[in-house]
């Protein structure tokens, strides 16, 4: 039992908000064995929110918070996914706030209903191609926010809370958890806080740590990486929730981060499939996608038997039943074996 709801059984003003971070870290034995290494899984949906994203919501209300942007009883606005969203709408409105929340209509149902229990408004849009693109989920907010007394755009994708959160918190996590034996992260990218924030904690202990990010096909992020230019050409962006961008935010760092690897949403069902019937757990689309990426690349990544890698796994399969799993919902109990 952790720390944390040992004193909740003590003490009656905890909030749901201080039991973010501290989430399990543990070995998947499936993974590891597969692949012939040490495969390490940080489990973010053990957050209130279910979500990693609850670290960022709660620093940037914090921070705005103490600043001034916000006044009592106040909107917190953003342009999520649905995981932010969610982290800030569940901490608003523990704090006295409401929430607005902008997302585009590639979201699960499951999150634009569980945003809605929170008492999240919540605004559908085209798309989140970003602040330029008047149908995005980035443009709606920041104008809401700017016509709106009293509301505030956290804007995640441009906010240095983002980075801060994951650099204060997810990665001294890991570290410790780990003993600081870690050789490989790797992390899906959306607006790239997660990947920012724990690429330059480890970074900063080791130089030698790989930090490897995953984007679905049709992002720009690795191409921008490579070349340090956006490309001539712009592919269809493979809706996997969460990650991929058509835009560089703000909020990545760039040279946190050694490669983007990219990966198909079909390629990524099948792992979710996969990794269901293999080990009984339902994996969140992105952290799908980081399976699959191992899968897909696993030649090129070289990987050693002494190695140590970290998988960073936001959120879990119960918010996409109705995009990966409803089809064939029952685990093949036959092929199941511990994960
Ligand atoms: C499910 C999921 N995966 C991955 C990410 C990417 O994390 P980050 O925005 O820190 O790059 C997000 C962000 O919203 C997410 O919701």
């Amino acid at each position: 039992m952790s720390s944390k709801r040992y004193i909740l059984k003590r003490r009656k003003d905890i909030l749901t908000r201080d039991f973010i971070g501290n989430t399990p870290i543990r070995r998947c034995h499936y993974l590891s064995s597969q692949y012939n290494t040490n495969i390490f899984i940080k489990e973010e949906f053990h957050n209130p929110g279910m979500s990693s994203k609850d670290r960022p919501a709660l620093f940037m209300i914090e921070e705005a918070i103490r600043n001034g942007k916000i006044k009592p009883g106040g909107t917190f606005v953003e342009a999520s996914s649905g995981n932010t969203g969610y982290g800030l709408a569940m901490i608003a409105r523990e704090m006295g706030y409401t929430s607005k929340i902008f997302v585009s209509k590639s979201c699960s149902l499951e999150k634009v209903e569980i945003l809605k229990s929170v008492g999240a408004e919540v605004e559908i849009c085209d798309n989140s191609n970003g602040l330029h693109d008047f149908y995005s989920t980035q443009f709606k907010a920041q104008s809401y926010a700017a016509n709106n007394t009293n509301s505030y755009f956290t804007n995640q994708y441009y906010n240095s809370s983002n980075i801060k959160a994951h650099y204060r918190t997810t990665a001294p996590e890991i570290w410790n958890q780990m003993k600081g034996e870690v050789t490989h992260f790797i992390a899906g990218i959306g607006t790239g806080g997660t990947i920012s924030g724990v690429g330059r904690f480890f970074k900063e202990k080791n130089i030698n740590v790989k930090i490897w990010g995953v984007e679905p096909i049709g992002s720009i992020l690795s191409h921008f990486l490579a070349h340090g230019t956006l490309p001539e050409e712009y592919k269809t962006l493979e809706p996997i929730e969460g990650i991929g961008r058509t835009f560089i935010p703000g909020s990545l760092d760039i040279n946190s981060v050694d490669k983007i690897f990219q990966i198909g949403i079909l390629d990524s069902e099948s792992a979710a499939q996969e990794y269901k019937n293999k080990t009984g757990f339902l994996a969140g689309f992105s952290s799908a996608a980081i399976i699959a990426t191992l899968k897909k690349h696993i030649n090129d990544l070289a990987l050693k038997p002494t190695d140590s890698i970290v998988l960073l796994f936001p959120d879990h399969g119960s918010r996409y039943l109705s995009k990966l799993y409803s089809k064939s919902n029952i685990v093949n109990e036959k092929s199941k074996i511990n994960c």
